[in-house]
């Protein structure tokens, strides 16, 4: 027996960095697809693969290595075994005799929630081979504390929307209703190819919350309210409106210092070609920006990112978070 869980990617779309400190964000689902297969093997070992990246270490259910093929497997496969390790707690089971194909060809370190989308893949497919699924609330708690090991202080924003999925409303740990139902505009993803740690960029913001917090509180009123408005012209289908609120974000992403030269870049040449607005997405300094575009430059808007170095990477919404399923034999 075996069981699938299909995790979708995702964009934030207002309010990342800010809503570490509390603030609201706003994030969607997109259909670019990791996979997620478990299923029972017999002995000690939890096998762990990814195709995509050529690496499988076997682990002894301590943890310890017990085989590791290609370079770099274990840091790439260590925190698919946390994951696991995870699940089985929760199930209240021994965590062995599992083995474990992840197959993503999501950009690693981009900012469109590779990690969050196995983490929560993982647990989805575990408890469903266990025909003891996990609700969407285990799934999320699950994976945001496993997230909580990678980097010191993060808000769970990626774990949430990979979980929910659709057009999401973020703040402190929960998700909120208010965009519910909405669609979002469609969104133009262009990739600066510059790898980075968003683990890094939001210690340079917490530095600057905890040394200069006058200073921020001021620029997270600013993100606060754009965020409040961003979800009135999400709601509304105001494009034009989302479009500027999302250079106001900008800006104060540009304030706080994770933005980078390479995604200006990108970020002028959509804005040049007539896009409605554009901004970073993520942990910044590298990664994605998004824009969006009426449907008539849309075309102007993507040839613009290319020309400036930009690769322009699928995009189309999803309204559905991870979803699992069992195949018996
Ligand atoms: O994983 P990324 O690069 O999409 O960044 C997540 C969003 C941040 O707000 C930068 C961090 C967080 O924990 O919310």
């Amino acid at each position: 027996m075996k069981a699938r869980a299909v995790s979708p990617a995702k964009v934030i779309l207002f309010g990342e960095h800010f809503v570490v400190g509390g603030n609201t964000a706003i994030s969607m689902t997109i259909d670019f697809p990791t996979t997620v297969t478990v299923e029972r093997e017999s002995g000690e070992r939890v096998s762990i693969e990814s195709r995509d990246l050529h690496v499988k270490v076997a682990f002894s259910q301590q943890g310890e290595i017990v085989e590791s093929v290609g370079s770099n497997a274990e840091t790439a496969l260590r925190p698919v075994f946390e994951a696991v390790r995870v699940s089985f707690e929760k199930l209240h089971l021994p965590c062995h005799g599992l083995s474990i194909m992840v197959e993503s060809r999501v950009p690693i370190g981009m900012g469109l929630g590779s990690s969050a989308a196995t983490a929560v893949g993982t647990v989805s497919a575990i408890g469903e081979l266990f025909k003891r699924p996990f609700t969407q609330q285990e799934i999320f708690d699950a994976a945001y504390s496993l997230e909580r090991m990678v980097h010191g202080h993060p808000s769970g924003v990626d774990q949430a929307t990979i979980t929910y999925g659709g057009l999401v409303c973020y703040r402190n740990g929960a998700v909120d209703s208010r965009l519910g139902h909405s669609s979002p505009p469609t969104l133009l993803i262009g990739n600066t190819g510059k790898r980075r740690s968003t683990g890094e960029f939001v210690g340079k913001v917490t530095r600057l919350r905890k040394e200069q917090p006058e200073e921020y509180a001021k620029i997270a009123f600013d993100a606060q309210k754009i965020a409040e408005s961003a979800i009135e012209a999400l709601r509304d289908g105001r494009n034009e409106d989302v479009g500027s609120l999302m250079n106001a974000n900008q800006v104060l992403l540009e304030k706080v210092g994770v933005s980078s030269p390479e995604l200006e870049k990108l970020i002028a040449a959509a804005r040049s070609a007539r896009a409605l607005g554009a901004k970073l997405t993520g942990g910044g300094g590298g990664g994605c920006m998004i824009a969006i575009a009426d449907k008539s430059k849309s075309k102007a808007v993507v040839e613009a990112i290319e020309r400036a170095g930009g690769q322009v990477l699928p995009s189309a919404f999803v309204p559905y978070g991870v979803r699992a399923s069992l195949e018996e034999d």
